[in-house]
């Protein structure tokens, strides 16, 4: 069952209006969330970033949390849903009286989609990247900041990647440094100390900030800095981090192998701390 503004469907049935803004003009903002146990992890930061979102986007009407969080538990307790769930949580602009982009056409609110999938994060053991020919948004054009559903610089920098026979496409910033990958934010590890790219032209993911508390909490020395493609091909360990498939190793950047030449397992105690986490923390629902 997909919830869709204070109705709950049929998966067959889900459908928005051809007037819909998401439709019209990809103006929506979206979030990824995951349900371990019975209790959405780190619901209350998703909720945060997607108000944030709708907001700089100027979004009129828009539900309250409580609203979005009944919506979320709702959809989960009507699908009997309560772990290895992925949930896609979409607000738009809403629909619009006629086609067009100005959102005075806009008179009747925001739409709230939630789609929830049985979605267990069964990724490769390890994945290969390809560094793509498309940059990620810098604030000068598009703030990364916004998590929008205009995804199409990281569709066609998936579509390289898949052209290249790799599982992701590694995004630079403007100036040529590393920015994250189609669909998730990169770290790289060098002699014990754990490095990630300022969030300038990244999305500040919420796993991203949960595995910089991990490093804080944990005595793992974790630096924000820009880095070069360089300084993840000779890395000792690369990896990337999302909601959809946690913390995931980047075997190979471009051809070249990452080698792990100090083998102090920092990658593997960071997944640990995360797997505790995930046993532990959440919004429960049940
Ligand atoms: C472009 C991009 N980067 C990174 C991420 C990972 O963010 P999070 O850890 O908040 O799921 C996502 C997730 O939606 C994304 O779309």
């Amino acid at each position: 069952m997909v919830y869709i503004n204070g109705r709950l469907v049929k998966r067959e049935n889900a459908k928005v209006s051809v007037f819909d803004s998401v439709v019209q003009g990809g103006d929506a903002v979206w979030e990824g969330l995951r349900v371990y146990n019975g209790r959405i992890f780190s619901l209350e930061e998703h909720l945060e970033r997607l108000q944030n979102s709708a907001h700089a986007l100027c979004f009129k009407e828009v539900p309250s949390n409580e609203i979005i969080k009944k919506a979320i538990f709702e959809t989960l307790k009507a699908n009997n849903m309560e772990d290895g769930v992925h949930v896609r949580l979409t607000l738009t602009r809403g629909e619009k009286i006629t086609s067009g982009m100005d959102p005075r056409l806009n008179q009747s609110g925001c739409t709230l989609i939630v789609l929830a999938e049985w979605k267990p994060p069964v990724y490769p053991e390890s994945v290969s990247m390809v560094t793509s020919s498309i940059r990620r948004n810098n604030p000068m054009f598009l703030d990364s900041k916004i998590h929008h559903n205009n995804l199409i610089n990281n569709i066609l920098a998936k579509i390289e990647a898949n052209n290249a026979g790799a599982d992701a496409g590694l995004m630079l910033d403007m100036n040529g440094f590393v920015a994250e990958a189609n669909g998730v934010n990169v770290f790289c590890i060098r002699k014990g100390i754990v490095y990630t790219p300022f969030a300038d032209a990244c999305l500040p993911g919420i796993t991203r900030a949960l595995v910089m508390d991990l490093c804080k909490g944990n005595d793992i020395p974790c630096v924000e800095k820009n880095l070069s493609l360089i300084e993840f091909y000779t890395a000792d360990e690369v990896f990337c981090t999302g909601t959809m498939g946690e913390l995931v190793k980047v075997s190979e950047i471009d051809g070249r192998k990452i080698i792990d030449k100090s083998k102090d397992g920092v990658l593997g105690k960071l997944c640990e701390l995360f797997r505790e986490k995930t046993k532990k923390s959440g919004t429960p629902f049940i």
